[in-house]
């Protein structure tokens, strides 16, 4: 795996927020953000049985401070995971909390436009990275998570993501608002880091199509909150790229 484009580093090299602020706004202004790794696991799972009875290979797009890898090395003690993000901040993060699990680890500094992303694993997570990509390069990178997945492996996308048109978008806006009424907070305070200048969400329905169109299988939605949702899509047996996945 070689390092992406610095280019691509442009908004998040500045990134100077420490761990705790950083995650923080995050819990607060996504919902269930620390639900979303239960439910990302479970898609691991449901879409690898033999995970869990021997090893088996993990790779994290966007990997921030490295608490959804955190959750995945804990929950499958059997896994290796390579943890890949643009911001050297980010990545200083991310080695320092998962420097426990030692050998089992890798964190990247590299740029997901550009990255060699490898190839073999049996699964590529992703939550609240992919969106800063813009479309093309979005649509681009998912024919290369397909490459880097073994056939049978599994894509999991947890990712921000916008209206299909200009009503679905008022509707998403006011389930995020209720749904920080809810919590007790005030969603003026924090509308403004839901959606800024180096975010391109796209519509749900627009990343199934690029999926579908890159040749992944039995793409869905398993998981929908305002404007967040999770999407869950496989490499299909018999594709090329390695040793099949197995389950
Ligand atoms: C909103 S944070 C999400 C971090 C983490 N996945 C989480 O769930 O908290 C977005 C992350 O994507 C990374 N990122 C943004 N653009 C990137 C790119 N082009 N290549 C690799 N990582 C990128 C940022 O450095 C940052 O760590």
């Amino acid at each position: 795996m070689s390092d992406g484009d610095q280019s691509e580093a442009s908004g998040w090299v500045e990134f100077d927020w420490t761990r705790e602020r950083y995650e923080d706004l995050i819990r607060r202004v996504v919902p269930e953000y620390d639900e979303q790794e239960s439910l990302m696991a479970e898609a691991v799972r449901a879409a690898l049985p033999s995970a869990g009875r021997g090893p088996f290979r993990i790779l994290e797009l966007g990997s921030g401070t490295g608490t959804l890898s955190r959750f995945l090395l804990k929950v499958f003690p059997e896994a290796e995971l390579t943890a890949l993000d643009v911001s050297p901040a980010m990545v200083a993060e991310c080695q320092e909390v998962l420097a426990c699990f030692g050998a089992r680890v890798r964190v990247v500094e590299a740029g997901l436009a550009t990255a060699d992303l490898g190839e073999g694993y049996q699964a590529v997570v992703s939550r609240l990275a992919i969106h800063h990509l813009p479309h093309a390069e979005k649509r681009a990178l998912f024919d290369r998570v397909l490459t880097a997945l073994a056939p049978g492996g599994v894509f999991v996308d947890s990712d921000m993501i916008a209206g299909e048109n200009e009503a679905e978008a008022a509707a998403i806006l006011d389930e995020w608002r209720a749904y920080m009424v809810s919590r007790g907070d005030d969603p003026a305070e924090w509308e403004e880091w839901l959606v800024g200048d180096d975010d391109f969400p796209g519509s749900a329905q627009g990343r199934l199509t690029w999926l579908r169109e890159a040749g992944f299988a039995d793409v869905q939605i398993i998981w929908k909150r305002a404007n967040f949702a999770i999407i869950r899509a496989l490499k299909p047996r018999g594709s090329s790229g390695g040793e099949d996945a197995g389950g």
